[in-house]
């Protein structure tokens, strides 16, 4: 079962040049996304910094109209409690005022750099090539653009914004009691010893539970996805209890983690309240024995006293941030590990124009395997002429659909080339190549959209009277239009359903709509029943005359329709002629031909 999620958390045993090397690539690419954001951070640093300023003064204005405004009042001159009030009010203000700034200037890059990165890595994983996407389970990709999006959006949105903002807050709370007061500030400063030690403790035990949750919660998410993605056999075999009992296991097995790390915070933050409410009580005797020896005014040691209580308020936010800052360089790490795969079939530096082809398709000594040391083609020759319809046949596994593949260019041969009118695919420029080859398969997708939307994928800019042409040509028009809103049904919606072989139909008339030069039919009648694949047939032979068409099919009744016969056998072509020629001789078409032949009495 591949775990969502949880390969970073296994990275401790990746050797260190390469966890350097992540580290290398999650930096470059956190700095991509910073660069755009330049000037806007340093603007959101300066309100900060002058938020908080405001907002520690509060204290030290209170020190001054007691000790001063006070006096002065008794001596009937109101202008330093007034100015005092004035202060304070003012501190309150600028400092709400900036701090909402603040809050809507991080928001607003956080939001920039989650959309970068969102986009980003929607494009390239669709960028990306089919053997990326072969390899790459689907449940990762999901877990890519959702939970380790989410981790990085957490820590933007509220761990970065609450550790700068604390940090600042308990910097200058301390340097401010250090100046109105040098004692207080000292047992405050004796105070981060047990804060320290306290804390540390909280990360380490924290860390490990953490990262528990996370890999428990991977677990969920993978057994629910593969359940749900896989309904129709759970349904089927009846699994239900079995998976029951699994997901059961590891619900439970969540809750028990996540009990445990509350039960941390449930000794971290009574442990923080204790240690400042005795930072609070040691600074309040210290200083009150001071008052009454005269060595301390008493508006300075109720400031002492606010800043010690105060200072301890960001602690328990700031402990947290450590842990989302882990999981989010853990995600960062996987994402600019998808972001870095470089598509394994490239597009040409210099492409080579084709405006019009004509279809004539050519292997040229190609040799191709999906994974080294095991050919599936071992050495290919082959040469289609242009217009010529050949059907493929030969057993399940023989290399058909491989084959397929290399003329798609969804993936590149090992050895050799393959050529469009002479020109290497790795020449052509994508579109060209997208215009002049298409490939219909077994597994017609269907996009959300309408039925007339679904068929325009073939061609975007065209009109319903070509999307109902190409339709009628390979007999879906009487079924669309039965259809509850016809053309404008939407597949998606219920009662919009259509079946397997309708959907065929319809990725028929999406490629017929396309008009390439070359087309690849890869089983793609296997779900209709016999009177639709004889409509179909009928059109293919209309529409296959003007171009080059590869078919692959099991049954045998597509073959009459072709040109050339080819039987492909272990990845090798082993006969190869006029689908007459192979009837009349004794080799393994005529053989599957005439058992064919008797099936159908
Ligand atoms: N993505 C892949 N990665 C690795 N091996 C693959 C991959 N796709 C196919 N193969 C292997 O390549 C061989 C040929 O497969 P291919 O799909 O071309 O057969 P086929 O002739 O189309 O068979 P069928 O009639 O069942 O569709 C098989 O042995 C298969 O195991
Ligand atoms: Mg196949």
């Amino acid at each position: 079962m591949s775990v969502l999620g949880v390969e970073g958390e296994e990275r401790d045993d990746l050797n260190r040049a390469e966890s350097a090397q992540i580290r290398a690539r999650s930096l470059r690419l956190l700095g991509s996304l910073i660069r755009p954001m330049r000037a806007r951070l340093v603007l959101s640093i300066i309100v900060v910094v002058i938020s908080t300023i405001s907002q520690v003064a509060g204290p030290a204005i209170i020190a001054y109209g007691i000790d001063t405004g006070l006096p002065a009042l008794i001596g009937s001159d109101w202008m330093p409690v007034a100015f005092a009030g004035l202060a304070y009010l003012l501190a309150g203000v600028t400092g709400a005022l900036l701090i909402a700034w603040f809050t809507v200037l991080s928001a607003q890059i956080s939001q920039a750099i989650l959309f970068d990165l969102r986009r980003r890595v929607f494009l390239h994983t669709q960028r990306l090539s089919l053997e990326f996407h072969e390899s790459y389970t689907s449940g990762r990709i999901i877990s890519r653009q959702t939970s380790d999006l989410d981790a990085i959006r957490e820590l933007l949105d509220s761990g970065i914004n609450q550790l700068v903002q604390g940090v600042l807050y308990m910097l200058f709370t301390a340097v401010a009691l250090f100046l109105l007061d040098v004692e207080s500030g000292f047992i405050l400063l004796a105070s981060l010893v047990p804060l320290a030690a306290l804390t540390r403790w909280f990360q380490v035990r924290s860390q490990t539970m953490f990262r528990r949750t996370r890999v428990a919660s991977a677990r969920l998410i993978v057994t629910f996805v593969e359940t749900m993605t896989g309904i129709r056999a759970v349904k089927a075999f009846r699994t239900e209890k079995r998976n029951e009992a699994e997901f059961g296991g590891l619900v439970e097995e969540y809750r028990a983690t996540n009990a445990r790390v509350i039960k941390l915070f449930g000794i971290y933050d009574p442990g923080l309240v204790l240690i400042g409410n005795v930072a609070v009580a040691v600074v309040l005797l210290v200083g009150g024995f001071r008052v009454v020896d005269g060595g301390l005014e008493i508006g300075v040691l109720l400031a002492a006293v606010l800043y010690t209580r105060r200072f301890f308020d960001p602690m328990e936010d700031m402990a947290m941030f450590y842990n989302g800052y882990q999981s989010a360089t853990a995600a960062l790490e996987k994402i600019s590990g998808v972001l870095e795969e470089q598509p394994s079939v490239a597009d040409p530096e210099h492409p080579v124009d084709l405006w019009e082809s004509r279809g004539a398709v050519a292997f040229d000594g190609v040799e191709f395997g999906y994974v080294e040391g095991r050919p599936i083609l071992p050495h290919f020759d082959l040469d289609i002429p242009a217009g010529q319809t050949i059907a493929l046949v030969g057993s399940t596994g023989a290399g058909k659909s491989t084959l397929a593949k290399l003329v798609s260019r969804f993936y590149d041969p090992t050895v050799g080339r393959v050529t469009l009118d002479g020109i290497d695919l790795r020449q052509l420029h994508p579109k060209d190549l997208r215009r002049a080859i298409v490939m219909v398969t077994q597994e017609a997708y269907l996009f959300s959209g309408t039925v007339a939307d679904n068929i325009a994928i073939g061609k975007p800019d065209a009109t319903r009277e070509e999307i109902e042409a190409a339709a009628r040509a390979v007999g879906a028009d009487t079924f669309i239009r039965g259809l509850p809103n016809g053309y404008e049904t939407d597949v998606n919606k219920r009662g919009g359903r259509v079946s397997a072989g309708q959907r065929q139909l319809i990725s028929f008339a999406r490629a017929f709509l396309a008009d390439p030069a070359v087309l690849i039919l890869d089983e793609a009648t296997a779900s209709l029943d016999i009177p639709s694949e004889r409509l179909v047939q009928d059109a293919l032979q209309t529409l296959l005359a003007d171009r080059t068409a590869i078919i692959i099919a099991h049954r045998l009744s597509t073959v009459s329709i072709a040109d050339r016969v080819l039987v492909m056998e272990h990845g090798r072509i082993v006969e190869d002629g006029t689908p007459e020629d192979l009837i009349a001789g004794t080799g393994r078409f005529a053989q599957l031909h005439a058992s064919w032949r008797e099936s159908l009495v």
